[in-house]
């Protein structure tokens, strides 16, 4: 399916006809040009209760490219990165404020639909979480939910799902088996599968590596660079290398006092290339926490 094809679906899909407001075009303030973006976000705070975790965010997401975000631990990393398939809907006293758009679309109109839009865009946490199924079941368990396909659909979607994360040579004899007896990496890998079995636009990497060793956290971050040539891929890591080696653009955030009291609030310092980010930062506190004079 086209691009073009696929936003004008997800418009109609998501949030009906009515264009409205949501078909101005995505400008951001700062940060790099990025043709046809996936993600705008334009003046994103959010919070939970009255406490602002993260605020003043402008950037756009390119297509079928990894950008990564990080900074300090508490920055507002993870938080923001839940703004983007609407996951922090489903925490008590989380607030959204600002514009998230998706294309063309405002993830979080009234009339847009959370489901449709986690089903585009997929999520892979810290921790694999799989389910206590076996392998199968767990990558058929998304495509039975969305629709009811045959049993030779379904073999089709598990394995093709599996081959895409890398896994299906290790897994295809016992697909039977219980999906807790995988490795750490495997189950990691098994968790990407389940959520390229929905056919997303976007997977969502909320440090996805810290719990590996550093051979499974390699074979994930081959799998990304593959993934990247047909999914955007947007990834939060405390692992600085990791961000240089995978991501083309890299956001960095801080936490700053916040002057209304003594709570700390997560701000965007800068958004660049990759490559500029670890090299010539234009502000210097990117510049310290990239040479790990502070962080
Ligand atoms: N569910 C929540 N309820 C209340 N506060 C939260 C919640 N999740 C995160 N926070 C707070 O929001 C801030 C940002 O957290 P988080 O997004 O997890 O940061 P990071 O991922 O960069 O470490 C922190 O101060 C954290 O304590
Ligand atoms: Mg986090």
């Amino acid at each position: 399916m086209s691009n073009d094809l696929q936003t004008k679906q997800f418009h109609t899909e998501i949030v009906g006809n009515n264009q409205g407001s949501a078909a101005q075009m995505n400008e951001v303030k700062s940060g790099p040009r990025i043709i046809d973006p996936v993600f705008t976000l334009e003046d994103v705070s959010v919070s939970y209760g009255k406490y602002v975790a993260v605020t003043d965010v402008n950037l756009q997401i390119p297509s079928n490219d990894i950008t990564a975000f990080i900074g300090p631990s508490g920055c507002g990393k993870s938080t923001l990165i839940r703004t983007l398939n609407r996951t922090n809907d489903l925490i008590p006293g989380a607030s959204v404020a600002g514009k998230v758009m998706y294309h063309d679309a405002d993830l979080y109109d009234s009339k847009a639909s959370a489901v449709e839009i986690r089903r585009r865009i997929g999520m892979v946490f810290q921790k694999p979480n799989p389910f206590p199924k076996s392998i199968y079941e767990n990558v058929a368990f998304g495509p039975k939910v969305n629709g009811r396909p045959k049993k030779s659909e379904l073999d089709e979607i598990v394995e093709k799902s599996l081959r895409g994360a890398a896994l299906w040579d290790e897994v295809k004899d016992r697909l039977g088996a219980s999906a807790l007896g995988l490795s750490g990496g495997q189950q990691q890998r098994l968790c990407i599968a389940r959520s390229l079995a929905v056919q997303p636009e976007v997977i969502l990497m909320d440090e996805p590596c810290s719990a590996l060793d550093p051979i499974a956290t390699l074979r994930i971050e081959e799998l990304m660079m593959e993934l990247k040539k047909e999914y955007t891929i947007v990834i939060v890591t405390h692992n600085m290398q990791q961000a240089a080696r995978v991501s083309t653009y890299t956001a960095y955030f801080v936490t700053e006092v916040n002057p209304l009291g003594d709570l700390r609030t997560g701000k965007l310092v800068e958004y660049d290339e990759t490559k500029k980010i670890f090299s010539t930062p234009s502000d210097p506190r990117t510049e310290a926490y990239v040479t790990g004079k502070m962080g």
